[in-house]
C-alpha cells in the first residue's frame, strides 16, 4: 500500500510517499522561512497563500520521485494548525481523492510527530511522547496507537516559541531553535543559571518566565530600564562571546526542564519507551541529554533523523497507514476520528 501523505499546518508545505513495507519513497519539504523572516515569526495570510502556490508542485514532485501514478490513499494534516494552511492541505487532499477515486484520510499533526519514529525503527507501546515544537510542549502517555492521555503541556509558552523569541531578543534572526543551538555549542552552558521552571506537583510546563528571566538579563546588561519589553533587532546586541554563553545558559534551562519532566513521568507511569518529536527534537543538546539519561536508566528513546523531526508529509503518511489498517480490521465509520484526544488541539 503506498500512501500519499500531504503536511500544510504551518509554515512546510510537504507531500510524501509511503509504502507499508518499503517505507519512505520521497519526501518533499518546502520551507517558507524566507518568506516569514522579515516579520520575525509565521505570518497566517502569507502562509496559506505559499502552500497554495506550491501544493500542486510538492505534491507532483513527490510522486515523481516515488515513480508512482496515483497512490492507494491520500492523508492529510487534519490540525491543529493554522486554518486558512491546513484547508489548503485539506482540499488538495480532497481533491487528488476525487480524481484518483481513492481514501481520503485526515489525521492529527501532533500523533503525526509521534509516528514520525516509526519511519526509522519500531516503536513500543506503552509509550511517552514528548512533543515539542513552535506552537506546542505536549507530554502524552499512549498504551495503544490512537488512545492518549495528555499528561501535562505548556500553560503559556511552546519550548520552540521561547527559542524563537530569545533569539528576537538577541538580536539572532528566525528561527531561533537552529541558531541558539548552533550558537550554544561555543558557549559556557554554567556561565548564567537561568531558573528551571518546574512547576512543582504537575507536568505542565511554563516557558514564558524563562524568557522574560532572559530579557531581564539583558536589560540589566545593556543598562535599559527593566520594564523595556522585547525589541526586534536584525543584529547581534552583545559581543560574541556573551551571546553564545547566553545561548549555553538559555538552553540548557530548557532542554533540563524538558528531560527531567519527562524522565520523571516514564519512571512514575513505568514506561520504557520514549519518542521526542517536533522541531525542537532536533536540538543538539536536547538529543545528547535524552540519550546518555535513557541509556542510564535502560528506558529506550527514539530521535528521529533532523529531516523527520520538523514538519514533513511522511510522518502523516505513516500514521494513515495505521488508521486505514484499524479502518480495515473494524468497521468502517464515516466520521474520521482524526483528533484522537478530545482537548489534545
Ligand atoms: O515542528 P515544527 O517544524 O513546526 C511546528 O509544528 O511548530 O517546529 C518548529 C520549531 C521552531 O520554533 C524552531 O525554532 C524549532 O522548532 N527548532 C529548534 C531546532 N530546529 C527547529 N529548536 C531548537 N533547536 C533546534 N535545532
Ligand atoms: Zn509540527
Amino acid at each position: 500500500m503506498k500512501i500519499l501523505g500531504i503536511e500544510t499546518s504551518c509554515d512546510e508545505t510537504s507531500a510524501a510517499v509511503v509504502d507499508n513495507r518499503r517505507g519512505i519513497l520521497s519526501n518533499v519539504v518546502i520551507s517558507q522561512i524566507p518568506l516569514h523572516r522579515p516579520y520575525q515569526g509565521v505570518v497566517p495570510e502569507l502562509a496559506s497563500r505559499a502552500h497554495f502556490k506550491k501544493i500542486a508542485p510538492v505534491v507532483k514532485e513527490a510522486c515523481l520521485q516515488a515513480g508512482i501514478k496515483k497512490p492507494d490513499a491520500v492523508a492529510f494534516t487534519q490540525g491543529p494548525g493554522l486554518m486558512g494552511s491546513l484547508l489548503v492541505g485539506r482540499v488538495a487532499a480532497e481533491t487528488l481523492g476525487r480524481i484518483w477515486n481513492c481514501p481520503v484520510v485526515g489525521v492529527n499533526h501532533l500523533e503525526g510527530h509521534i509516528f514520525a519514529a516509526e519511519l526509522e525503527g519500531k516503536i513500543r507501546f506503552p509509550l511517552l511522547a514528548l512533543i515539542v515544537s513552535g506552537g506546542h510542549t505536549d507530554l502524552v502517555l499512549s498504551f495503544k496507537p490512537g488512545k492518549y492521555r495528555v499528561l501535562g503541556r505548556t500553560r503559556d509558552d511552546a519550548a520552540g516559541e521561547c527559542y524563537d523569541k530569545a533569539a528576537k531578543i538577541l538580536g539572532l534572526g528566525y528561527p531561533g531553535g537552529p541558531i541558539i543551538d548552533k550558537l550554544a555549542k561555543i558557549g559556557d552552558k554554567n556561565s548564567i543559571i537561568f531558573p528551571r521552571p518546574y512547576l512543582e506537583g504537575t507536568l505542565d510546563f511554563s516557558f514564558s518566565g524563562l524568557k522574560t528571566s532572559l530579557l531581564y538579563h539583558i536589560n540589566k546588561r545593556l543598562k535599559r530600564p527593566m520594564n523595556t519589553k522585547i525589541r526586534t533587532s536584525d543584529k547581534p546586541i552583545l559581543n560574541p562571546e556573551e551571546i553564545s554563553n547566553l545561548c549555553a545558559s538559555f538552553q540548557e534551562a530548557i532542554c533540563d526542564t524538558l528531560l527531567q519532566k519527562t524522565i520523571f513521568a516514564a519512571k512514575k507511569f513505568g514506561v520504557r519507551q520514549i519518542v521526542v518529536g517536533g522541531g525542537v527534537s532536533a536540538n543538539s543538546r536536547l538529543r545528547e541529554m535524552f540519550t546518555s539519561i535513557c541509556a542510564q536508566e535502560k528506558i529506550a528513546v527514539s530521535l528521529s533523523s533532523l529531516r523527520l523531526c520538523t514538519d514533513n508529509g511522511a510522518m502523516i503518511a505513516q500514521l494513515a497507514i495505521h488508521k486505514l489498517a484499524s479502518k480495515i480490521k473494524k468497521s468502517p465509520s464515516k466520521s474520521d476520528p482524526a483528533l484522537p484526544f478530545k482537548n489534545w488541539a
